[in-house]
Order: structure tokens, then sequence, then C-alpha cells
């Protein structure tokens, strides 16, 4: 294993430019290029790294190595029927510990920075009002206005920008959100399918339902309501949790239903597991499931994404691709000296604006 998690690594001359995507600068993914191979040492991680032939072809047939032998047909319906008892008793066991806050949350997506939202949402502008020349014009109303139409009250109704963050977790994206949009017009929505986790956010000391509406809720399950009418999202979060779910089954039917809830312009996030990074070639034949789709030891299961898929996903959910990128990375163990190659998928798709005339 470890020998083959030693990789060749290329040194490249010039931090390479990436592709801009959707006519847009891309994200900030890290700047740390490594240019001499001798300096490998020297960092715990090296970003925009590029897999040499020979690297892409050890790493598919170990994933074809350890998909061999599938999990029978038979035992694998507990995987997708239970999956929320699994990650119960993952969030018992690891309570808030396991996964790290989400630092690079406003590098790489920017677009959650509620906006200057002044005037955005003044109840004066929703009424008639007379312009600068006397004329009395219409104003458009906001769109939490018009959202009283659709449901008495609900939480976050007032807000003029509105987050949702789907399996939420332990709140690790959760909590540097709402300690950045604290005093703003903003308002995030969380939800996960383990109790324990949404406890764990609702206990939490920085949890502020002035803020912030945390509940239980599985994405898979697309008919239940959610506490928010439809159109009344800006942003939608998907970081680490479509990769849990089953993904020729579910995952499109999720991803469709999850766009109804985005305004006219919303965004949806998305960050992911790759095809081939270290966490899938670490798989030992037996976890399987279906092509690229495991279960861990504990019953939660996870997918590894190529960025195609993600587009697939996306755009047939009715959304214009804004930023699609494989972000690939050599991790170092520096003390063991082993260099391992991480792949995540990030992504971001944008609800069009109906045009009328
Ligand atoms: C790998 S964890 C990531 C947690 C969090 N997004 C983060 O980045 O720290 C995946 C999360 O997705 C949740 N999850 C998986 N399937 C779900 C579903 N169908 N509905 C809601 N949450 C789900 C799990 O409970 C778990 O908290």
């Amino acid at each position: 294993m470890r020998g083959f998690l030693t990789l060749t690594v290329r040194a490249v001359s010039r931090v390479p430019r990436r592709p801009l995507s959707g006519g847009r600068p891309p994200a900030p993914l890290g700047a740390r290029v490594l240019t001499n191979p001798e300096d490998i040492f020297q960092h715990n991680m090296w970003d925009h790294v590029q897999w040499t032939e020979e690297e892409t072809e050890k790493a598919r047939l170990r994933a074809e190595e350890n998909s061999k032998e599938k999990i029978p047909v038979e035992e694998q319906s507990k995987y997708d029927g239970e999956a929320h008892k699994y990650w119960d008793r993952f969030y018992e066991l690891h309570q808030r510990k396991f996964f790290r806050n989400r630092t690079w949350l406003f590098t790489e997506f920017p677009e959650l920075l509620p906006p200057d939202t002044a005037g955005l949402c003044r109840p004066e502008l929703e009424q008639d009002s007379r312009s600068e020349s006397g004329n009395r014009e219409k104003q458009q109303p906001c769109g939490s206005c018009t959202l009283t139409s659709h449901m008495d009250t609900f939480p976050g109704q007032h807000a003029a920008f509105r987050i949702l963050e789907v399996g939420c977790g332990a709140g690790n994206s959760v909590f540097p959100i709402i300690s950045t949009i604290r005093g703003s017009k903003a308002f995030l929505y969380c939800c996960d399918f383990s109790s324990q986790a949404v406890e764990l956010i609702q206990e939490h000391p920085d949890y502020d339902p002035a803020v912030c509406h945390a509940f239980v809720r599985d994405i898979c399950d697309t008919r239940s309501p959610f506490p928010f009418p439809p159109e009344s999202l800006d942003i939608i979060l998907v970081v680490f949790v479509l990769s849990a779910i089953h993904p020729a089954r579910r995952a499109q039917d999720v991803v469709t239903s999850l766009a109804g809830f985005l305004k006219q312009g919303g965004i949806m996030l998305f960050r992911d597991y790759g095809r081939y990074d270290l966490a899938q070639l670490r798989f030992k034949k037996g976890q399987c499931l279906s092509e690229n789709f495991y279960t861990r030891q504990d019953g939660t299961c996870v997918y590894f994404f190529t960025k195609d898929e993600v587009h697939r996903l996306f755009s047939d959910a009715g959304l214009e691709e804004l930023q699609n990128l494989e972000d690939r990375r050599l991790q170092v163990n520096r003390g063991k000296k082993v260099v391992m190659h991480r792949v995540w998928v990030q992504s971001k798709y944008r609800k069009p604006s109906l045009i009328s005339d």
C-alpha cells in the first residue's frame, strides 16, 4: 500500500492557469505549487498537482482491484434504508471531533458572504412609490415579501439572503457561517438526517435561532416539506454529502428537488470526493457496493465523483455551470516521508433567471 501511494512528483515550471469556467475567474484553490521536487517535504500539502498517465492508470487499476468483489445485493439495501442510523452512531461516537472546521469555506465559496444587504428588503419599497420625476412606479417586491403568499410564517422569513446547508453534520461549516453572517440580513438553514448531528448543532454554545434554524431532514425523501417555500434560497451548500448517497438511485432526484428551492440566480455550491482520491484507493476488497461507491467499516457510504458526473447532475437539474473543477493536491506526511494524491471536485451551479419580454 505504502509503495503504491508513494508517487512520483513532477516539477511544474510555473503556476498553472486554471481554465476559466462559465466565463468567471476560477476560485482561489491555493497557490502552493511544487516547482522543485527536492522541496517536497517542506510542506504538508501542494496544490494544482498534475498526474502522469502512469499514475492515473495505477490508480484506475487499484480501484478496479478493490471493487472486484461487490457486497451481495441482498445485503446492500440496509446501507441505503438505514443510512441515518449509521450516521447517528457515527456522531454518537465522534461527537464534534471528527471533521475539522471548513476553513476554506469563504475562500472557495465567497458567494456565501451576504451581499451588502442595505435596501434589499425595505418594506417601503414593496408598495407603489414615486420616482424622482413624480410618476408612480411599481417597485418589484423582494423575495421575502412575495414568499408570505406561499407560507404564512417561517424561520428566516424576513432575511434578505438565505443559505441552506444540507447534510450539515456537526456544524463544521455551520458555525463559521453563523459567525460571519451575524449582524447581517442573512439567515442560515441547516439540516441533516442524523438527529444526533442536529442535536450537536442545537446544543452548541454558538447556535443562535435568530440567525440559524437547524432541523432533521432526509434529503432523499424529496416529498417531505422544508421549513421555507420554493424559490426562496440564495445559496445551497452541498459539501461532502452527495457522496454519502446512492449515486444511481438517488443523487439526481436530490439535486433536482433542491434546485426547486433556489431563487432565480441562486447558486448551489458543491465540494466532494473526486475519483481516485486516496480515500477510494485505500478501500479493501469486499467494501464495494457498486462502481466507485463503497461502504466504510462503520456502515456509512461514500461515492467518488468525476467532474463530468457532477456536471450532469447539476445541469440535468436545470442549473448552469459557473465552475466545475477537479482540485488535485499532494498531501505529504513529512514524518513518514510519504506523499499521497488527494482529489476533490468543486463546483458552482446557478439557477438561470427567466427572461421575460
Ligand atoms: C461526510 S459528512 C459531511 C458533514 C458536513 N457536510 C461537513 O462537511 O462537515 C456527511 C453528512 O451527510 C449527512 N447525510 C448523508 N445522507 C443524508 C441524507 N440523505 N439526508 C441528510 N443528510 C445526509 C450525514 O449524516 C453526515 O452528517
